[in-house]
């Protein structure tokens, strides 16, 4: 990071975390940022559901709600991005404040409620850069008002069916009542039957191959909801589960300022209960359907272990705000050597050499 870059960083860090958040994502539009410093080797390069990711890294869903920067955070060095979550209506969200960092804990506690400026400018956005090179992936939700959740995840799907590189189902954010319970095995049936025929008739529609589904899930579930989601995804045919979203627990974190505070909590607290979900989710699974692992990356090392666990992909967000875009470069340095180390042939091989240890060391 550069001198002026830190002394940025260190200056949004004393702001209100949103009004940081939104001078974060101007200096990406604007160039300030620069372009990342590792180069994605063949052993980073991951290919699943159809795409080939220059390196595993991607930009967690959130922190560019309305496809503003996609673009700058891939010349950045991200192996992907993620925009949403996107609702069928426009919506405010919850007042403000509704984001709250917990900086001794590498934390942050939200409650934004799906604020996005609405499927007609994300969309505008998205085909602006429609022929630029990069996997952008469509993050799609329920507006909080909507008489019929599963008709907003239809209704996201074909709208953005001829943007988006690969389509997120996110049913686990706290924020908007309701939600989660599509994660239990009946909802679950039925949303991703809908989901998935939607996804059918769009691509004939466009005469386009299907796009990818991943499927969101939350990490304060049981070893119950654990199987059968995993079930469900197995008997759908989507792609793949992206493991987690923020959780309602405040493990960690209890006793420091801003703590009590409503809303989902994400950052270095979340990275061992959304592991050993992730861990679980693996063996559930299987071997081969892919996983995204979400949740408390920090560093190089939190990184690798959650490709260790199970993750073919990875995504971040809160560690960005206590780290910087230099966090990009260091997990790509430390999963590029680890390959290297264990004489592999690519990050790929790395996935799951753990699953069974993390899920011993939980058991007992
Ligand atoms: C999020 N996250 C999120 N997830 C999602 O699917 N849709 C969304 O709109 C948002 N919005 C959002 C806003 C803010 C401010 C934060 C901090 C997070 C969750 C995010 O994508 C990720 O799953 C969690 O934050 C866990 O990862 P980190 O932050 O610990 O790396």
């Amino acid at each position: 990071m550069s001198f002026f870059e830190e002394i940025g960083r260190r200056t949004l860090l004393t702001l209100d975390a949103e009004k940081a958040h939104e001078l974060g994502v101007r200096a990406l539009q604007t160039g300030a940022v620069g372009s990342g410093k590792v180069k994605d080797t063949d052993r980073l390069r991951v290919d699943l559901a159809g795409l080939s990711f220059p390196n595993p890294l991607g930009i967690a869903a959130g922190f560019d709600k309305n496809a503003e920067v996609p673009d700058p955070l891939l010349r950045r060095g991200m192996g992907f991005s993620e925009v949403g979550t996107v609702t069928p209506r426009p919506q405010d969200g919850n007042p403000r404040p509704r984001i709250f960092r917990i900086p001794e804990k590498k934390a942050v506690i939200n409650r934004l409620g799906f604020n996005n400026d609405g499927p007609d400018i994300v969309h505008g956005r998205l085909s602006k850069r429609a022929a630029r090179a990069g996997i952008v992936g469509v993050n799609i939700g329920a507006n909080k008002d909507s008489a019929d959740f599963v008709a907003d995840y239809v209704a996201g799907i074909h709208r953005f069916a001829d943007v988006a590189h690969y389509f997120t189902v996110n049913i686990s954010s706290p924020n908007t009542p309701g939600l989660r319970d599509l994660q239990a095995a009946d909802a679950l049936k039925v949303l991703l039957t809908n989901v998935t025929a939607a996804n059918d008739e769009a691509a004939l529609h466009l005469q386009l191959d299907p796009r990818p589904i991943f499927l969101k899930i939350a990490p304060d579930i049981s070893d119950k909801d654990i199987e059968e989601i995993a079930s469900v995804v197995l008997d759908s045919g989507i792609s793949g589960v992206i493991v987690s979203n923020t959780t309602i627990s405040r493990k960690g974190v209890e006793g420091h300022s801003n703590a009590d505070e409503t809303g989902g909590l994400s950052g270095a607290p979340l990275f061992d209960a959304s592991t050993v979900v992730l861990a679980k989710m693996r063996r559930a699974l299987g071997p081969d359907l892919p996983i995204i692992g979400v949740g408390g990356i920090t560093d190089g090392a939190s990184a690798l272990k959650k490709i260790r666990a199970g993750a073919q992909l990875l995504q971040v967000y809160t560690g960005l705000i206590y780290r910087g875009f230099d966090l990009i470069d260091e997990v790509k340095t430390v999963l590029d050597l680890a390959v290297r180390k264990e004489k592999l042939k690519s990050v790929a091989d790395l996935s799951g050499l753990d699953t069974d240890q993390i899920l011993e060391t939980c058991s007992a």
